[in-house]
C-alpha cells in the first residue's frame, strides 16, 4: 500500500544564540492512508517539531517529507496552498488557539473563506453541519470562545480543522490541557470522525495509555530520534527498547496485584542537551544496559518482529 505520508531522514536544526540545536535527528517513518500513528516521548524530544515539519509549517534542515508521493519541500506556492487544504493541525491548547474576538461560527468558517471553498450564502449552513459533526449545538455559531468549556473549545478547533475537508490531521496533544473526564470524549470523537471521513492522523501525546487506544502504530521518540516503532498492541506488550520499557513501566496498572508484581524501571541519569547531542545512542546516558559501543555508534533500526522496529545495539549484533 502506498503511504499517505513518507518521511525520509528528516532533520531539523535550530539556531539558538549562535549554537546549533538538533531538534530532530534524521528520522524516517511512514503513515498509511486512514492510519493513526501515535508519537510519544518526553517534553522537548521533538514531537511538535516533527508534526510541524510534516505540514511544512517548519522548513526541514535536510531530508524529505512526501505527501501522496509529492515532495513537500519542492512544492511551489500554488501546490503548497492546495496541500494546506488537505493537511491540518489541532493544537494542544484550546484556550490560546482560538481568536477570542471571533465567534465560533466565524472561527470555523475562516479557512473555508480563505480557500473560497464555500459560497458566502452557504457558509452558515456549512458551519452548522460542521458543528453537528463535532456534537455542538447550532447556538454555538454566534457565541465567543470564552463562553465554552475546554472540551467544547477543542470541538471548535476540530470543526475548524475539518472545514477544508482534510485528509491528514496532526493532532498535537489535543487532550493534554483538558480535564480527564472529557479527554476520552474528545478521543472518541476523533476516532469516530476518522472512520466516517477516512482521515489519517499523527497523534502526538504524553499519555501512553491514550495513545495505545487511538493509534494503529506508535513511534517512541527520544532526544530527536525515533527509537522504536511498532503496532500499538505489540509495542505495549512486547516493548524492546530500554527507553520504551522504562516509559511503559511508569504507567499505573489498573490491577493492584499486577502493579505489585512488576518491576518499575526508573529513568535515572542526565538527559543530554540538544545543543550537544551524543554521538552514539541518544539514550546511553540513562540506559541501564549501555555498553561501550553505545557511546560511540548510533544504533540503526532493526526489524525485531513483523512491523516492529527498534534502534538499539542489543538487537543489532
Ligand atoms: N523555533 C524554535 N527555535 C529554537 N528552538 C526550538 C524551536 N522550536 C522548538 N525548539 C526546540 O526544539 C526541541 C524540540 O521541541 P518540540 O516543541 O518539538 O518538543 P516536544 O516533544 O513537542 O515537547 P513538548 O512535549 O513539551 O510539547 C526543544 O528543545 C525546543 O526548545
Ligand atoms: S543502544 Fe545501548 S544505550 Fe542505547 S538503548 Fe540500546 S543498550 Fe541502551
Ligand atoms: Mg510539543
Amino acid at each position: 500500500m502506498i503511504p499517505l505520508i513518507e518521511v525520509k531522514n528528516l532533520r531539523k536544526e535550530f539556531n539558538v544564540q549562535g549554537k546549533k540545536l538538533v531538534a530532530i535527528r534524521d528520522i524516517s517513518f511512514t503513515i498509511g492512508q486512514r492510519e493513526t500513528l501515535g508519537l510519544v516521548g518526553e517534553s522537548g524530544c521533538g514531537k511538535s517539531t516533527t508534526g510541524r515539519c510534516l505540514l511544512r509549517l517548519e522548513q526541514a534542515t535536510s531530508g524529505e517529507v512526501f505527501y501522496q508521493q509529492r515532495n513537500l519541500h519542492s512544492m511551489g506556492r500554488k501546490e503548497l496552498f492546495s496541500f494546506r487544504r488537505y493537511a491540518q493541525i489541532i493544537f494542544q491548547d484550546p484556550y490560546s488557539s482560538l481568536n477570542p474576538r471571533m465567534t465560533a461560527g466565524d472561527i470555523i468558517a475562516e479557512p473555508a473563506r480563505i480557500h473560497r471553498l464555500i459560497a458566502e450564502a452557504e457558509i452558515e449552513k456549512y458551519v452548522t453541519s460542521l458543528l453537528e459533526m463535532v456534537s455542538l449545538s447550532k447556538t454555538a455559531f454566534s457565541r465567543f470562545p470564552h463562553e465554552f468549556s475546554g472540551g467544547q473549545r477543542q470541538r471548535i478547533g476540530i470543526a475548524r480543522a475539518l472545514a477544508l475537508k482534510p485528509h491528514f490531521l496532526v493532532c498535537d496533544e489535543p487532550i493534554s490541557a483538558l480535564d480527564v473526564s472529557v479527554q476520552a470524549q474528545i478521543v472518541n470523537l476523533l476516532k469516530n470522525l476518522q472512520k466516517e471521513l477516512g482521515l489519517t492522523y499523527l497523534f502526538i501525546a504524553h499519555d501512553l495509555a491514550m495513545v495505545k487506544y487511538i493509534s494503529d502504530r506508535v513511534a517512541v521518540m527520544y532526544l530527536g530520534s525515533i527509537v522504536e516503532i511498532a503496532p500499538s498492541e505489540e509495542l505495549y506488550y512486547n516493548p524492546q527498547h530500554p527507553y520504551t520499557q522504562a516509559l511503559l513501566s511508569a504507567i499505573p496498572l489498573p490491577d493492584p496485584l499486577l502493579e505489585r508484581k512488576r518491576n518499575t524501571i526508573p529513568l535515572i541519569g542526565e538527559l543530554p542537551s540538544l545543543l550537544n547531542p551524543p554521538n552514539g545512542c541518544p539514550f546511553a546516558s540513562r540506559c541501564p544496559q549501555a555498553m561501550a559501543r553505545c557511546l560511540e555508534v548510533q544504533p540503526k533500526f532493526k526489524e525485531c518482529a513483523p512491523r516492529h522496529f527498534v534502534a538499539c545495539h542489543l538487537y543489532n549484533s
